[in-house]
């Protein structure tokens, strides 16, 4: 039986989030230059997205640029930002194939006007698709989205419009960046690094964790459907015993 077939339809992830890493050094590997990576990572968001449209994974966010990675060589970024926007040129017809609605996440007036114009383009003609939502974490960070939170929530109540007494998690879950989006359920890390950078540091709460060797620019459909099953095969207790879930 094939990975896919194995799949336990009743015991999907609803939400999947991916922290796509390995691509410069997929391309070092090879020899060539850091945007080849790049560019062959395009390739597996592709491959990846409409993986999840077929077997009906409901949300899928991508960590495609952090905010500490405005760090990085001005010219990396540049190629990254174009390649973003060729990308959202390019895709927008496969996106309207699947039903899938394009959404981002993080500081987007941070990204350069010819990127936040091809994303909210993209954004608003796929507003009404809802096979998959697609988030792509672009400009984002954890910590900077809880400061932007409690910025917001502090301002309610300097102005009466809430009493401290009832923040609770639907109230700062309604004003971070993924308020549409439900709690992560799988969350991945391609490349062999186990950490989290900066990534849904709220929303990953009760997440399973899935690490893989595998580099971003590797990364298959097959991948993806093993860490599915890894995923299905674990016992999520939230805090509770075994029997109770029994
Ligand atoms: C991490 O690899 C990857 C990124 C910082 C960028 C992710 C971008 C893409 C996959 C391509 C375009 C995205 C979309 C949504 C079309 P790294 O450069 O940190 O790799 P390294 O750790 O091996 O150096």
């Amino acid at each position: 039986m094939s990975l896919k077939d194995q799949i336990e339809t009743s015991k999907l992830p609803k939400h999947i989030a991916i922290i796509m890493d390995g691509n410069g050094r997929w391309a070092k590997k090879r020899g060539l230059l850091r945007n080849l990576g790049h560019k062959s990572g395009a390739k597996s968001v592709k491959q990846i997205v409409e993986a999840c449209a077929e077997i009906n994974v409901k949300y899928l966010t991508l960590y495609a640029f952090s905010t500490e990675n405005w760090n990085r060589p001005k010219i990396e970024i540049e190629l990254l930002m174009k390649l973003l926007i060729s990308s959202l040129r390019k895709e927008l017809k496969t996106l309207q194939k699947n039903n899938i609605k394009l959404n981002a996440i993080g500081n987007i007036d941070l990204l350069p006007k010819s990127v936040r114009k091809e994303l909210v383009d993209v954004i608003e003609k796929t507003k009404n698709n809802n096979r998959l939502t697609l988030s792509l974490a672009l400009s984002y960070g954890s910590r900077e989205e809880i400061i932007k939170t409690i910025k917001e929530i502090s301002l309610k109540v300097k102005n009466n419009l809430i009493s401290p007494e009832n923040i609770d998690n639907s109230v700062i879950n309604n004003h971070l960046y993924t308020r549409n989006l439900p709690d992560v359920d799988l969350l991945i890390r391609t490349s062999g690094e186990q950490r989290i950078s900066n990534f849904l540091l709220w929303q990953i709460a009760y997440a399973e964790l899935y690490f893989t060797e595998v580099l971003w620019p590797d990364f298959t459909k097959e991948n993806l459907f093993e860490a599915i099953l890894n995923y299905q095969n674990r016992e999520r207790r939230f805090g509770k015993t075994s029997e109770q879930l029994s």
